[in-house]
């Protein structure tokens, strides 16, 4: 079982849960194609930065606002209002930009287009308004950041930027999150569950390749 590999109090919290016992696993699986970034040029590094952010800033407020307007459970909004709060109050979207620009990874129209078609999936999805599919969606998303930073973060210092709040800060507060997210799956299922044929890996899937999409750029696009 390779959720060892997370840090102990997000494994701790897994315990007992298959829902999060199976994102673990898929995001382990994204952690471990990562390249190194040591053997990335600068133009690949760049471009990673880039899509990151064209992805990011101006589209992570809007998932989670959609994930709180499917969610009928008013037991599970007070994490997702915290979560918008935050990301509102201290404006997570300049801090983002302010990331890109300092490594001189501002997204271009090209970054933006290799992502594009991803990017539209992941939008349409949250779209429909299923409530547990969109929340699973954003407990990996949040889960996933986590363990990200410090890739991003390499990425960063590789281009001369020491501009680090964006990475430093989603390196912790979504730990807390991601925990929340997942404690509002829980209430969630219980009181408006599933139909048997629901996929609530949908979100988790195409956050999956939209991830892959903006590390490996243009040429993980998918041909479907
Ligand atoms: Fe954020």
């Amino acid at each position: 079982m390779s959720t060892n590999l997370l840090a102990p109090h997000i494994h701790d919290a897994s315990v007992g849960d298959p829902i999060q016992q199976r994102i673990a696993v898929i995001i382990d699986e994204l952690m471990a194609q990562l390249p190194n970034p040591a053997q990335l040029t600068g133009e690949q590094r760049r471009g990673i930065i880039a899509r990151y952010a064209a992805v990011l800033e101006g589209n992570f407020i809007y998932w989670m606002t959609a994930t709180f307007l499917a969610v009928k459970s008013k037991d599970a909004h007070p994490m997702l209002l915290e979560n918008l709060y935050e990301e509102c109050r201290d404006s997570h979207p300049a801090m983002m930009r302010r990331f890109a620009i300092a490594a001189h990874a501002f997204p271009t129209d090209s970054d933006a287009f290799a992502v594009n078609e991803n990017l539209t999936r992941m939008r349409l999805f949250l779209g429909r308004l299923q409530g547990v599919p969109s929340l699973v969606s954003m407990a990996f998303f949040e889960s996933w950041i986590q363990r990200f930073m410090s890739f991003l973060a390499a990425l960063a210092a590789a281009q001369g930027s020491s501009e680090m709040e964006y990475t430093d800060v989603h390196g912790v507060c979504d730990v807390v999150h991601s925990q929340e997210l997942f404690r509002a799956v829980s209430i969630e299922l219980a009181s408006n569950p599933v139909s048997p044929e629901t996929n609530i890996y949908e979100g988790v899937e195409l956050l999956s390749v939209l991830i892959q999409n903006m590390i490996q750029g243009p040429a993980a696009e998918p041909a479907s």
